[in-house]
C-alpha cells in the first residue's frame, strides 16, 4: 500500500479501534488529535496490540497551518475524519463551540486537503441526522432533520461535503452515519473512556457494573415498544471499525459524495441491553425506572443494505459479544486509561 491514512480524532473511542483495524490491514496511519477528549495512552496500546507504530501529532484541527504542516510531512492518501465534539446536552448549552469545533474544524481540514491535492475522505456522521424517524428501519433516503445543535453540525457538515464534491468532481467522499457504537476490542486493552458522567447507555451500565455508579436510571418505560423502553441499533465498535476499512478500500469506486448507514439492522430495547450486560457481568445490575429523557426518539434502527451493496460490509457481532467485550475493557480498566 502506498499512501498513509490520516485519522483526525484518532485517539478517541471509535478512532482508536479504527486505527487498530487499519494497521492490522497493512495501512500506514497518521493520527491528529488535540486530546480534548482522549488520552494518548489509547494509541500506545494500539501500537502495543498491533506491533506497529502510530505517527501522532497533537494538533487542533482549527489550527489550519499546524494541520497543513502535518499533512505536508506524510504521504497522506486518504482521510477518516472523526474529530469533533459529540455531547448532545453540552451542544444545547454551548452551540457556538459545537459549530466552531465541528463545522470550523471540518472547513479547516477540507482547506488543507484541497491545497495538498487529497481528494479521499470518510466522515463520521450519525444516525442523529434522521431526528425522529417516520418509519423504521431507516434507509439513507429517509428525511433528515436534527433536533439539537450537535446533530445540526453533522447535517451542516454533510451538506458542505456534498457541495465540495459538486464543485470538484475529483472528490471521493462517504459520510458514515453510525447508529449506536458500543463494546471494545476483545483484548480489553482499548475501549470507551468517557470523561465525567456518561451520557450514553452502555458506558453508564458498565460504570454501574464496576461500582463507579450506584444504579442505572432507565429513562422511561412507557414508550410504545415491546417492553416500554426505547429501541436502538447497537453496533459493535469493531464492526464499525471494519466498516471504515471497507469504505477506504472501496473509495476509488465511489466518486462524489454519499451517505451510508452503519448499523446492524436490528433494534434492542434498553431492558434487553441491561439483561445482556447482566449476563456478561454475571449478576443483576441495579436499576430503577425514571422519567423520559427530553429529546429521545422511540425507536431507531438502520436499514444497512446500502452498506452491504456499496461497501461489501455488514455487521456480524451480537449484543452479548458487545457486552462481554465492553465488560472486559471496563473490569480490566475500572478508571479507563487512567487506571494505574
Ligand atoms: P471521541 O470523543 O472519543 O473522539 C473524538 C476525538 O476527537 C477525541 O479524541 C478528541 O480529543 C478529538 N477532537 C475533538 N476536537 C478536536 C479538534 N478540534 N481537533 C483535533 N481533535 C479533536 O468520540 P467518538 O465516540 O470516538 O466519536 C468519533 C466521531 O464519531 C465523532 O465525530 C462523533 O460525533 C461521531 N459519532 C459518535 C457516536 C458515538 O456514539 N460514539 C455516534 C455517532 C457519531
Ligand atoms: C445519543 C444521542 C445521539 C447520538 C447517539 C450516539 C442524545 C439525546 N442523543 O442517542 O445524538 O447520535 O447517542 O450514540 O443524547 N438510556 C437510559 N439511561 C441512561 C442512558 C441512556 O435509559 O442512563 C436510554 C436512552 O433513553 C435511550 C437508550 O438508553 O433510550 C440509548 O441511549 P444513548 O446511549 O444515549 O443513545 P441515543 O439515545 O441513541
Amino acid at each position: 500500500m502506498s499512501g498513509a491514512v490520516l485519522l483526525t480524532g484518532g485517539a478517541g473511542y471509535i478512532g482508536s479501534h479504527t486505527c487498530l483495524v487499519l494497521l492490522e490491514a497493512g495501512h500506514d496511519v497518521v493520527v491528529v488529535d488535540d486530546l480534548s477528549n482522549a488520552s494518548e495512552e489509547s494509541l500506545r496500546r494500539v501500537a502495543e496490540l498491533t506491533g506497529r507504530p502510530v505517527a501522532f501529532h497533537q494538533v487542533d484541527l482549527r489550527d489550519t497551518e499546524a494541520l497543513d504542516a502535518v499533512v505536508a510531512e506524510h504521504p497522506i492518501e486518504s482521510v477518516v475524519h472523526f474529530a469533533g465534539l459529540k455531547a448532545v446536552g453540552e451542544s444545547v448549552e454551548q452551540p457556538l463551540r459545537y459549530y466552531d469545533v465541528n463545522v470550523g474544524g471540518t472547513v479547516s481540514l477540507l482547506d488543507v486537503l484541497q491545497r495538498r491535492g487529497i481528494r479521499r475522505l470518510v466522515f463520521s456522521s450519525s444516525a442523529t441526522v434522521y431526528g425522529e424517524p417516520e418509519t423504521v428501519p431507516i434507509d439513507e433516503a429517509a428525511p433528515v432533520g436534527a433536533t439539537n445543535p450537535y446533530g445540526r453540525t453533522k447535517l451542516v457538515i454533510e451538506q458542505i461535503l456534498a457541495d465540495v464534491a459538486v464543485a470538484d468532481p475529483a472528490w471521493h467522499m462517504v459520510a458514515l452515519r453510525y447508529f449506536n457504537p458500543v463494546g471494545a476490542h476483545p483484548s480489553g486493552r482499548i475501549g470507551e473512556d468517557p470523561r465525567g458522567i456518561p451520557n450514553n447507555l452502555m458506558p453508564f451500565v458498565m460504570q454501574v457494573a464496576v461500582g463507579r455508579r450506584d444504579e442505572l436510571v432507565v429513562f422511561g418505560d412507557d414508550y410504545p415498544t415491546p417492553d416500554g423502553t426505547c429501541v436502538r441499533d447497537y453496533i459493535h465498535v469493531m464492526d464499525l471499525a471494519e466498516g471504515h476499512r471497507a469504505a477506504l478500500d472501496r473509495l476509488d469506486d465511489l466518486p462524489g459524495y454519499r451517505p451510508v448507514n452503519l448499523g446492524t439492522g436490528s433494534g434492542s430495547t434498553v431492558l434487553e441491553v441491561v439483561a445482556a450486560a447482566s449476563r456478561a457481568v454475571g449478576r443483576r445490575l441495579p436499576r430503577r425506572v425514571g422519567d423520559r429523557r427530553a429529546g429521545d426518539v422511540v425507536a431507531s434502527f438502520a436499514d444497512p443494505s446500502r452498506a452491504q451493496q456499496v461497501l461489501g460490509w455488514q455487521a456480524g457481532r451480537g449484543l452479548d459479544e458487545m457486552c462481554a467485550d465492553a465488560w472486559r475493557w471496563q473490569s480490566n480498566n475500572p478508571q479507563g486509561y487512567a487506571t494505574p
